[in-house]
């Protein structure tokens, strides 16, 4: 009864598809966030406060929107964002979205709690050009990290986007409420044998995850690969500034999707003020790359983030309801669609490249400064 792909008409189109096949559990594991849902909602909110202002006469006829991330080509500023519990909405998981990133030469960053294996994900690949990165939760027992690392490395990984935003996970209520009882939801991660599963599925796959973990652990990290390392969830510019002194390679402004703190400010919203602050201090270098996610929708919202100097954004429940409801296919539609609305949002702005995406071209004055 659901209806014929070409009738998803944008990305949204995919959340109320989402609903209508997944299971109960899974779409209250898919589409929660933590406590009241206040970030989550202002997530996509914030984007709405933030205009255009597009400049004319700029002969718009060819428009190019390829960009590099960590130095790997890409065919648009948008990457899949790592997303736990693929199987949960399909049976063939995350390779559902490795194979659309492959077929629209987008890149996909695998989760460290993927359902499919790593060495399945990877073996999706399309052909040897195709490029993955890795979300790493690091475990309280740094041996299996190490492993997991040198793993990731080993077959040809180009980025760690260490998460920093979940010491503990966040109360999804939604998703409590369920008993996380699903036979599809196995996670390929080792150590995780005594979970509780009376908790919803986002607790019972997450015990292993260290608390512990702060900034002298960054040398560790940087010893084990030779990987670029992000992190991924900064939510300030003070830790913007922390993570460029370290010398690490780039940081997503991330709130983790709404799931981790209520209350938490939007990537889009602080994305100026680490702007501000990295150039203050010298520190807003190409080699130091700014990445934000969370609701983003449409192409207009990756455009406003670029011109306000993200180098990408990051794209995760629409991917999930896609491929739950259609397969690969269904993920290869939404990014097709996007690319459409790239080359229109480019063309009415009056940017023909991401180049000539400046932060002149967006007003944010109804921000508000914090
Ligand atoms: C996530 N996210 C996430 N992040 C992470 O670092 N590790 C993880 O295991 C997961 N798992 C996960 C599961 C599900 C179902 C969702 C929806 C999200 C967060 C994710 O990477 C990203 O920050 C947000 O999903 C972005 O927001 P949107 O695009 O979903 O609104």
């Amino acid at each position: 009864q659901i209806p014929p792909l070409s009738q998803c008409l944008n990305l949204y189109d995919f959340e109320v598809v989402g609903k209508q096949v997944l299971k109960p559990t899974a779409w209250a594991y898919y589409s929660s966030g933590a406590d009241d849902e206040v970030t989550m909602r202002e997530n996509s909110n914030v984007f709405g406060r933030i205009w255009f202002r597009p400049r004319i006469l700029r002969n718009v006829s060819n428009i190019n929107f390829a960009t590099t991330m960590l130095g790997m080509k890409t065919t648009m500023p948008i990457y899949i964002t790592a997303t736990a519990l693929g199987k949960l909405g399909h049976p063939d998981g995350e390779k559902n979205l490795t194979i659309a990133a492959g077929k629209t030469g987008i890149i996909q960053m695998i989760p460290t709690l993927a359902s499919c294996s790593f060495d399945e994900i990877v073996d999706a690949r399309i052909n040897d050009q195709q490029v993955q990165f890795f979300q790493l939760y690091v475990n309280s027992n740094r041996a299996i990290t190490e492993k997991i690392i040198r793993k990731a490395e080993d077959r040809g990984v180009k980025g760690l986007f260490v998460t920093v935003d979940a010491p503990q996970l966040g109360r999804r209520e939604k998703d409590m409420r369920m008993k996380f009882d699903d036979t599809g939801s196995q996670v390929q991660n080792e150590g995780k044998d005594d979970v509780d599963r009376s908790q919803g599925a986002a607790r019972a796959i997450s015990s292993f995850i260290d608390p512990s973990l702060n900034w002298e652990d960054l040398q560790w990290l940087r010893s084990c690969t030779k990987m670029p390392i992000c992190l991924k969830g900064v939510q300030t510019w003070e830790d913007a500034v922390l993570a460029a002194e370290a010398g690490l390679n780039g940081i997503v402004l991330s709130n983790h999707g709404g799931r981790q703190l209520d209350y938490a400010r939007a990537g889009i919203e602080i994305l100026e003020e680490v702007v501000t602050a990295l150039k203050a201090r010298n520190l807003w270098k190409p080699t130091f790359e700014v990445y934000i996610d969370g609701g983003v929708r449409r192409a207009t919202d990756v455009l406003k983030a670029v011109a306000m100097g993200a180098k990408g954004v990051g794209i995760g429940r629409p991917f999930l309801y896609a491929y739950s409801a259609y397969g690969p296919d269904g993920v290869v539609h939404a990014i097709n669609l996007l690319k459409a609305e790239m080359e229109m949002g480019l063309r009415l702005i009056g940017a023909p490249t991401l180049a000539d995406l400046t932060p002149e071209m967006v007003d944010t004055r109804a921000l508000g400064s914090h």
